[in-house]
């Protein structure tokens, strides 16, 4: 496995690749990995010839500082982990490579960036689609790989590449959770063991919420016990629970297979997102 800090280097290693016809497969990610991570990079390690990992902490897209100082960084641990799941090469850049410039760009993607997470972490959006872009542009991936728990996320990065032109196939691999259901996260390294038990509480909001809304309930009713729910829970809040088109993330009351239920809260200091497909 090879691993770089600098993006010329890394660039002319994978104009080598790419003079050899060889597929190249990306998988950003900002470390503290985990098993979900893992899946992208098998993942990609099946469809593509070289697969690489983009290890970094992206300061633009940290609309709070404490959360940026306290992201898990596990690097050495990252590196057993990448290697065991098939990665190639290793992006692992400084803030000095990524930002040479202090960046005034600024992403707006209208309603999508507005709403949900975007609410909640203003500018979030931005950052990411100006890191990704960043990315894209040095390793010029044939495919890129996105987990479905930023499901958001997902969706903002697609409209960014479809208006940048990006030539490149974007891919989003499902959810893995713990026996318990709580989806992986980085963040959940900053869980102790009774407060993962405690974030088990999103998941099983989300199987409640769909069982509800498939019984015909309201989404407002189930808004309403969702929140009771999770704030039974002495430490965790929830920021909103909606039921949203997969197409545009509009909130929506067809409980159809268009449809997904996304929710966002805290379990102490630490913020945890998930959701659920109803189709
Ligand atoms: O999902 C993440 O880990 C980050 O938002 C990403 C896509 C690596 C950009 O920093």
């Amino acid at each position: 496995m090879d691993i770089f800090s600098e993006i010329k280097p890394l660039r002319a290693f994978l104009d080598t690749k790419r003079d050899l016809h060889l597929s190249i497969g990306l998988v950003p990610t900002m470390g503290a990995l985990h098993r979900g991570h893992l899946d992208l990079i098998r993942v990609s390690a099946q469809e593509n010839d070289i697969t690489v990992c983009s290890i970094y902490v992206n300061p633009t897209q940290f609309n709070n500082p404490s959360d940026l100082a306290k992201y898990p960084r596990t690097f050495e641990e990252d590196k057993e982990m990448l290697l065991s799941a098939g990665c190639n090469v290793i992006f692992a850049p400084l803030n000095t490579e990524m930002y040479k410039v202090p960046s005034n760009l600024r992403f707006d993607f209208g309603y999508l960036d507005k709403i949900l997470e975007g609410e909640f972490r203003p500018g979030h959006f931005s950052g990411v689609a100006l890191v990704v872009s960043k990315l894209f542009n040095i390793v010029k991936p044939t495919k890129a790989y996105f987990g479905q728990k930023d499901f958001q996320q997902y969706k903002v990065i697609s409209k960014l590449a479809e208006e940048l032109l990006f030539d490149l196939i974007l891919s989003s691999v499902p959810i893995v959770r713990e026996e318990s259901g709580l989806a992986m996260s980085s963040r959940n390294k900053r869980l102790s063991e009774s407060e993962k038990q405690d974030a088990t509480v999103f998941y099983q909001s989300l199987l409640l919420a769909k069982q509800l809304l498939l019984s015909g309930e309201s989404i407002e009713a189930v808004k309403i016990k969702s929140k009771q729910k999770c704030e039974a829970i002495p430490g965790v809040r929830l920021e909103y629970l909606e039921l949203a088109d997969t197409e545009n993330l509009k909130p929506t009351q067809l409980v159809s297979g268009n449809a997904i239920l996304l929710i966002a809260g805290y379990v102490g200091e630490v913020r945890l997102i998930d959701n659920l497909l109803i189709g």
